[in-house]
């Protein structure tokens, strides 16, 4: 006897290395040569057994198992997110995306039921599903075009895999962000933790009160999966808030593109500031030296300084790589 929840591994986990294994199928690919979707080696098997206790969860004519129906779909969802993060970080989803991409992927698990329903050996399904797989990629492929779209300039899926958005040690994020661990004040909020939370846990294991918000976590009481667009406005509650090669390195890249996300970009800047408790500090990495500079001076201290490049190979000289800023607050913001 199979329990839903053991059900529901066995779907993920074949969910993650389906989608490990094909993991390009959802960005453009050579249309010359298009590639056939690769089925893991018991992936067939797997639902050719389960078959029966799978259909239900798939079925479109029947609604007793939509809430699994709706873990799973969000399962796939969040697959989804993570390879165009993966891709391009700079990508936003808005209501209307999350709707196309919720669309496709219930569309695909319909026609998955039909594939259950109709094979009769475990080959027979793994070329079915292999032909279904390849028509739901090509419609996965166009909500990636739609959301590339707005960042053409700098669409090329081979050239993006070479920019990294990596996480980094605790110690290399306080020195960039010139904080020193023995002064740094709780609570503190880190915006755009990354998915394992790394400032945040090792400052957590010094005694700070430190929690991470990031829209992509692994499970951990102090870290929240959250847009940091919608954190909430939380008058002087932090005395420190950070931000390293995230929330800045967004904004800036929105700002030197003129999109319409820098709006709200300066929004949730002014939201975190009001956060910030009288004598708090928002640290953050590259600056944002378009916006500080509007930032009223009886208010707010602002601190801009380079952060040293790594020492350049013998006879060359090389630039300060980027600057990072602490803004200070002096007096609530509502005074201003
Ligand atoms: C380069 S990583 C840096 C992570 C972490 N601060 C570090 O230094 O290890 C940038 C992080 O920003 C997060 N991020 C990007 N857009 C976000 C958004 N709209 N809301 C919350 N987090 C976001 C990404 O998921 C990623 O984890």
């Amino acid at each position: 006897m199979t329990t839903s929840t053991d059900l529901m591994d066995r779907l993920t986990h074949l969910i993650d290395r389906q989608t490990q294994l094909n993991v390009d199928a959802v960005y453009y690919h050579d249309r010359a040569a298009p590639r056939a979707y690769l089925l893991a080696e018991d992936t067939a098997r797997t639902l050719f057994e389960f078959r029966r206790d799978i259909e239900p969860i798939l079925n479109p004519n029947r609604i007793s198992d939509l809430h699994l129906q709706r873990r799973l779909l969000d399962h796939f969802a969040r697959r989804y997110r993570h390879s165009i993060y993966d891709a391009l970080q700079f990508v936003t989803f808005d209501a209307a995306h999350d709707r196309l991409v919720e669309r496709v992927y219930l569309t695909f698990c319909h026609g998955l039921w039909s594939v259950l329903q109709c094979a009769r050996t475990e080959q027979d399904l793994a070329a079915r599903l292999q032909l279904h797989a390849v028509k739901h990629h090509r419609q996965l492929r166009l909500v990636t075009r739609s959301l590339f779209e707005q960042h053409a300039s700098v669409v090329n899926v081979q050239a993006l895999k070479a920019v990294t958005c990596a996480q980094y040690s605790p110690e290399l994020q306080l020195e960039v962000l010139g904080l020193d661990e023995a002064t740094v004040n709780g609570p503190l909020l880190d915006v755009g933790c990354g998915e394992d939370g790394r400032l945040v846990q090792y400052l957590r294991t010094r005694h700070v009160h430190a929690v991470g918000v990031d829209r992509l976590v692994t499970p951990h009481p102090a870290l929240f999966e959250l847009d940091w667009h919608d954190l909430p406005a939380e008058q002087e509650r932090w005395n420190t808030i950070t931000s390293h090669l995230a929330f800045s390195h967004h904004f800036l890249y929105h700002h030197q593109r003129a999109s319409h996300e820098t709006v709200r970009f300066a929004r949730t800047f002014q939201r975190l500031l009001s956060n910030l408790t009288v004598g708090g500090t928002f640290a953050y990495a590259p600056s944002l030296p378009f916006i500080e500079q509007l930032l009223p001076d009886h208010t707010y201290l602002v601190t801009r300084q380079d952060i040293p490049a790594p020492a350049p190979p013998q006879g060359q000289t090389t630039a300060p790589l980027l600057q990072r800023t602490q803004i200070r607050k002096l007096r609530s913001s509502s005074q201003t």
